[in-house]
């Protein structure tokens, strides 16, 4: 009798305590949205939203599936295979690069996945690297001889996509250096192509993949020192709930050689022809 009589005041007292707290930390109980964690939101709301800028193969790339515009890409199957794990739809929204960080951190997206070097100063949380490698300094190919080294850049304009790390390092790459930004990364190499610019800093993978349409450009022996190479998925701060999910993924992907198959896939599709105004 006695042990049931404590047992009664113990979870009554259990039960007050409860309902205080409760009182306490939300009045009325409506904001449950709120206390959602990022992978509780998107598993609710049935999509990753991924933001990404689809000028920059083998990454990310317009390509025309069965007649049809799509957005194809290494980072496409990454998000793919991120939805898959939460089991929900990959909504994709292509933009300009300089504006895809701006728009996570005003919730346009979960993720953010477009070959984004990691950058301290960069707003988000980012992923382990999914992908390793510096720079490429694309020149026209008659120029081989004349740009070996970065002072040979001194003086002139260089194009690098704006908003990336490319377009701060092109800044200081050699003396009295011209920078042209643009939002569209193809536009920049239309301009090489038609001598308005003599030069383009860009991640070295993409440069190689624009070589393949383009007989007359190359990539110069230029290098660069940056230590610049980390590329991660870019969550909104505070989801580290979203990077434990993501994680993972990328390190089953780097051990099992399976990026490294998507990655070929992605570099063997994107056959670009730039036209020549
Ligand atoms: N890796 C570079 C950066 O993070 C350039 C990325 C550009 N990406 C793109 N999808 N256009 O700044």
């Amino acid at each position: 009798m006695k042990k049931t009589l404590a047992l009664f005041l113990s979870l009554l007292l259990l039960f007050s305590f409860a309902a205080c707290s409760k009182t306490e930390s939300d009045d009325g109980g409506q904001d449950a949205q709120t206390e959602l964690t990022s992978v509780e939101k998107i598993k609710q709301s049935g999509k990753l939203r991924m933001g990404t800028s689809a000028d920059y193969p083998p990454f990310e790339y317009h390509m025309l599936v069965d007649g049809k515009d799509d957005i194809v890409g290494f980072d496409i199957e990454l998000g793919k295979l991120i939805a898959e794990e939460l089991g929900v739809e990959l909504e994709i929204t292509d933009m300009g690069f300089d504006a895809l960080l701006m728009s996570l951190q005003s919730d346009k997206f979960d993720v953010v996945i477009a070959g984004m070097t990691y950058k301290p100063e960069r707003y988000g949380l980012f992923s382990e690297s999914y992908y390793t490698e510096g720079q490429a300094v694309l020149i026209r190919s008659e120029d081989a001889d004349k740009f070996t080294k970065a002072e040979d850049l001194a003086g002139l304009t260089i194009g690098a996509q704006k908003g990336t790390v490319q377009a701060d390092l092109a800044k200081t790459a050699a003396e009295g250096v011209t920078v042209l930004e643009l939002v569209k990364f193809p536009d920049l190499v239309t301009e090489l192509k038609n001598s308005k610019i003599d030069a383009i800093v860009v991640d070295y993978v993409v440069a190689e993949d624009y070589l393949s349409g383009n007989e007359d450009l190359m990539i110069s022996s230029i290098e660069l020192e940056d230590g610049l190479v980390y590329k991660g998925v870019v969550v909104q701060e505070g989801n580290t709930d979203l990077i434990d999910v993501i994680n993972p993924i990328i390190e089953k992907g780097l051990a099992d050689g399976s990026f490294a198959e998507l990655m070929q896939e992605a570099k063997d599709n994107a056959q670009y022809e730039i036209p020549v105004a």
